[in-house]
């Protein structure tokens, strides 16, 4: 049970952040007031690209001391037209993710009632995945570096980190989820076969710690196989654990195929929880749709109920995804899962429905 009071550090950034970390808010406060049974407390964090070209930093002096004394954190999206990407993400999201050590991403995918797979034959139960993503180091441990920039000789390198200690934990901590959810099953996706030092090391350890978890059926997939399994063969699978980079692009195709990028979640952890956790939509900011009011906040509405089952609000996690699928089915839904409603009014329909539903 959760301790049922909770300050929430809310981080909208850029783009379509505002507009769906708006409405994400709006919803919260809507059943917190509707159930009475926990409140937030939100503290607004505008860092975003707007601060970076005014200060030259995204984070302020102190501001991760400020941000680690609250309870969670709820983030929209960082990434600006006149920004390179890799400037923005390394001074935003993974300024935060790397040293609060939330080295669980967690993403999970479903066919959300009253939306469509462009899987032809998958209907609602079908497609229903847990992407547990290594999220501290990896591909994206920012080890390499350029010389002779420019020149045709120059080199580069991106060099892949992978620790004994943080694999084991987080495939531990995939095991933990995979055994939670009914079917008990993980697939455990590396590139062992080309990758043969770090995915090597991965499988053995994933075979160790599978040995803890007897009541887990695990199987196993190259990643590049498991792309077809995703679209052939969607019941098949149940909880994913991998990589930084395999799982971050397995959780995009996951998200594609459930219907829309506009829908999905993602949990970044630290399931020692010394540090808060964050929150996001996993789709980025979007810049052909921002100003338009029709981003789809489904993405947050998931986003905020995974929160508040992290924070220990089962109840209130439970019914804000029955109610966002209660306003699908009723065909309320954005023009990337073929409806024809604004951000506006998917949001005022789910706050009804969460005050319909006490
Ligand atoms: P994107 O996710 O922003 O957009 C991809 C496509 O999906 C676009 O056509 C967009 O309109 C659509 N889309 C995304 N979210 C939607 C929503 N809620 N409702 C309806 N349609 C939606 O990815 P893109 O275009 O590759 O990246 C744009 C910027 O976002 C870049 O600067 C990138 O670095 C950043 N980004 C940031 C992320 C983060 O903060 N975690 C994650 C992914 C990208
Ligand atoms: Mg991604």
């Amino acid at each position: 049970p959760g301790k049922h009071e909770y300050s929430i550090a809310c981080m909208p950034a850029d783009g379509i952040g505002p507009e769906v970390i708006g409405a994400g808010v709006e919803v919260l406060k809507a059943l917190s007031e509707a159930s009475g049974a926990f409140k937030l407390h939100f503290e607004d964090y505008d860092w975003s690209s707007e601060t970076y070209k005014k200060l030259g930093k995204y984070i302020p002096d102190g501001g991760l001391e400020s941000l680690k004394k609250h309870d969670a954190i709820l983030f929209g999206a960082v990434g600006a037209p006149d920004v390179p990407d890799h400037i923005s993400l390394w001074g935003l999201r993974l300024a935060i993710c790397q040293p609060f050590q939330q080295y669980a991403n967690v993403r999970p995918t479903r066919i959300l009632q009253g939306t469509e797979s462009p899987l032809r034959k998958a209907k609602t139960g079908d497609l229903d995945w847990v992407i547990v993503r290594e999220n501290s180091e990896g591909e994206y441990a920012g080890q390499g570096g350029r010389s002779h920039v420019g020149m045709p000789w120059e080199i580069s390198t991106e060099v892949s980190v992978f620790t004994r200690h943080c694999v084991e934990r987080l495939i531990r901590f995939a095991y933990e989820v995979a055994q939670s959810r009914p079917k008990k099953h993980i697939t455990v996706v590396t590139k062992s076969n080309a990758q043969r030092n770090g995915m090597v090391m991965w499988d053995e350890i994933a075979a160790q710690v599978a040995k803890d978890f007897p009541d887990v059926q695990t199987d196993k997939m190259l990643v590049d196989a498991m792309t077809c399994r995703m679209v052939l063969q969607p019941q098949s699978i149940d909880t994913i654990v991998a990589t930084n980079l395999h799982a971050d692009i397995l959780s995009d195709l996951a998200a594609a195929l459930a219907g829309s990028i506009g829908i999905a979640p993602t949990s970044n952890l630290d399931p020692t929880r010394q540090n808060p956790s964050m929150f996001e939509p996993i789709h980025g900011s979007a810049f052909d749709i921002t100003g338009k009011g029709v981003a789809n906040p489904v993405g947050t509405f998931w986003t905020a109920s995974e929160m508040m089952r992290w924070l220990g609000e089962e109840e209130a996690a439970d019914r804000l995804m029955q109610c966002v699928e209660a306003v699908c089915g009723n065909g309320i839904m954005t023009r990337d899962l073929g409806g024809n409603a604004g951000t506006k009014e998917v949001t005022d329909a789910v706050c009804a429905e969460i005050r319909r539903s006490y």
